[in-house]
């Protein structure tokens, strides 16, 4: 039977979340739980099981359903396993109009897949979020951490063909940019 590894933070990442709880007064450690969640996700993998949260509830000593209530509300968190690249299209309002519904159809029909699926090798998961703040420059998509503007088929089958040769791994938030703090950069 294949041993079942506990959930444990890297000595790097635990020491990270300390330092990002630091950040708030003692008792309020709840208060760090935005942060702490993209840790955790960025160190498994790309997205939150439930031993994950569980796992974060027990560190910011909270309820495990406190932790279920914000990452099932904020749609940059993953609740299943997710492709390299995470596209993210917008499609509210403004985006909407400019015709993020018919480019989400043109990306499943590109890739074989379904909003909310990833690709059978496991390069592309496909997403619909709301607002991204890029409203100016509709319809718009993120991949990682990148905006991808002004976007038309020919463009989006472009972007996906590149993100798809390079076949990194871009759906993660970088460490990098949860640590881009003062405070936690000693
Ligand atoms: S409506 Fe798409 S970025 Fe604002």
């Amino acid at each position: 039977m294949a041993e079942i590894k506990p959930i444990k933070f890297s000595d790097e990442a635990l020491s990270l979340c300390h330092k990002i709880m630091k950040r708030y007064p003692e008792g309020k450690q709840k208060s760090a739980i935005l942060p702490v969640l993209h840790l955790a996700q960025a160190e498994f993998g790309g997205w939150l099981s439930a031993p994950v949260m569980d796992y974060v509830s027990s560190l910011l000593s909270i309820q495990p359903v406190e932790v279920y209530e914000v990452a099932s509300f904020y749609s940059m968190y993953n609740l299943k396993p997710v492709g390299k690249c995470v596209i993210e299209v917008c499609r509210t309002g403004p985006c909407w109009l400019m015709g993020a519904e018919d480019l989400v159809k043109f990306i499943e029909k590109k890739l074989n897949i379904k909003e909310g699926q990833t690709t059978a090798d496991g390069m592309f998961t496909l997403k619909t979020v709301e607002c991204l703040a890029s409203c100016g420059t509709a319809p718009m998509m993120q991949i990682g951490e990148t905006y991808h503007e002004n976007l038309t088929f020919e463009k989006c089958s472009d972007i996906l063909d590149n993100y798809k040769a390079k076949g990194e791994n871009v759906s993660h938030w970088r460490k990098e940019r949860i640590t881009n703090h003062s405070d936690i950069k000693q």
